[in-house]
């Protein structure tokens, strides 16, 4: 097996077990199991605590992310000694610092006892750790050494497009987190409606919070909706990724009506936070694909071994 090939196969592996990492976390806050172990780095003083209650979701969450944490540590590595490109390795060595930085704040939000902030910045740097890992899964393929056969200003207005749409989801995500940590998850306890109306008195930071999330999902089906057009009008070859996307969001939306529904029941309300992550992702992947030209003039893929072209 060639390096580059090997590459590509633990960055993907890294990406998957960062998807399941993403949910057994959010099964942490779900089950409300974030204090169920009181120290950190070790957990009763043990490495390994009898996994009882709550100490099963929060001690597993901390072996999952060690595994992830190796995992990285292991690619960026590899990537630093093997890859070619300088913009593979940075983004290598930027994955390895966000997976160090996030078991710490993991460690801190223990210690403080959850304080909104560390939970939050937790969440959000979860999802672009996860976001790193598929970029890094992405531009180590073969996939990506297919010239694309367009010129650049046919790329840009999908760059715009996909990279806005990203933007958008990563703010939702960032509301879904502060209304999770807030608390706030119920304070408008119905839906599609909100107190029976279609605007809410804005009474509290809570309830706020979670009307900003609900016009967050209106912007993000906007959003979704333009980039579908736009690529079935215009760049037919992205049509999986666009029509993906498009089904995630009506996914999303139905978790969300249940996360309501349900009175925040654990599936559900873990399966809503992964399935904004894989939204986030394919935006990321659409946004990375449709980018291609002008990007792969420095993230250009020679393979490793093949790099240097003799002239003739
Ligand atoms: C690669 C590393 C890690 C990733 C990707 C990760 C990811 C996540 C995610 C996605 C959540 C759910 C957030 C939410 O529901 O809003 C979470 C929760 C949590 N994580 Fe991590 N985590 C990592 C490492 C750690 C470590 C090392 C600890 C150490 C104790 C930790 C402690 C926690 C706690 C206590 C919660 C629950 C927070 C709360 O309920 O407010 N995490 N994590
Ligand atoms: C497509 C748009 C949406 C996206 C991308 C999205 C994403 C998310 C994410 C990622 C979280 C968890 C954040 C975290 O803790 O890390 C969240 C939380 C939440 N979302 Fe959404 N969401 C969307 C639409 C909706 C809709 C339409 C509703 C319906 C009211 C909804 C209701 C909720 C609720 C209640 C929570 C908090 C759950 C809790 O308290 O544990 N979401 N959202």
């Amino acid at each position: 097996m060639s390096p580059s090939r090997g590459i590509h196969r633990l960055a993907t592996a890294t990406a998957a077990a960062t998807y399941v990492l993403l949910f057994v976390g959010g099964l942490v806050t779900s089950t409300g199991s974030g204090l169920a172990v009181p120290d950190w780095p070790l957990s009763f003083g043990r490495v390994f605590p009898p996994m009882v209650g709550g100490v099963l979701f929060e001690h597993g969450h901390r072996l999952v992310a060690a595994a992830v944490g190796c995992l990285t540590l292991l690619l960026a590595l590899w990537i630093a000694i093997a890859e070619p490109r300088p913009m593979v390795r940075v983004t290598g060595l930027l994955a390895l610092f966000a997976v160090v930085l996030q078991g710490v704040l993991g460690g801190i939000t223990v210690l403080y006892k959850l304080p909104l902030a560390v939970s939050v910045t937790h969440a959000c740097l979860a999802q672009a750790f996860f976001c790193l890992t598929v970029v890094l899964a992405i531009v180590t393929g073969p996939g990506w050494a297919t010239p694309p056969g367009r010129t650049a200003s046919e790329e840009s207005a999908l760059v715009l497009l996909a990279g806005t749409t990203t933007a958008v989801v990563f703010g939702q995500l960032v509301l879904g987190a502060l209304m999770r940590h807030m608390g706030a998850g119920l304070a408008i306890p119905d839906f599609p409606l909100a107190f029976g109306r279609v605007l809410p008195p804005l009474a509290t930071p809570a309830v706020t919070i979670h009307f900003a999330h609900r016009v967050g999902a209106v912007a993000v089906i906007l959003a979704v909706g333009a980039t579908v057009v736009h690529v079935l009008r215009h760049r037919p070859e992205h049509t999986r990724a666009a029509v993906l996307a498009a089904t995630l969001v009506l996914v999303q939306i139905s978790l969300g009506a249940s996360v309501i529904w349900t009175r925040r029941t654990v599936v559900p309300t873990t399966a809503h936070l992964a399935v904004g992550a894989a939204l986030l992702a394919t935006c990321v992947a659409l946004t990375l694909h449709a980018a291609r030209l002008g990007l792969r003039r420095r993230i250009h893929p020679a393979p490793i071994g093949f790099r240097r072209e003799v002239p003739a």
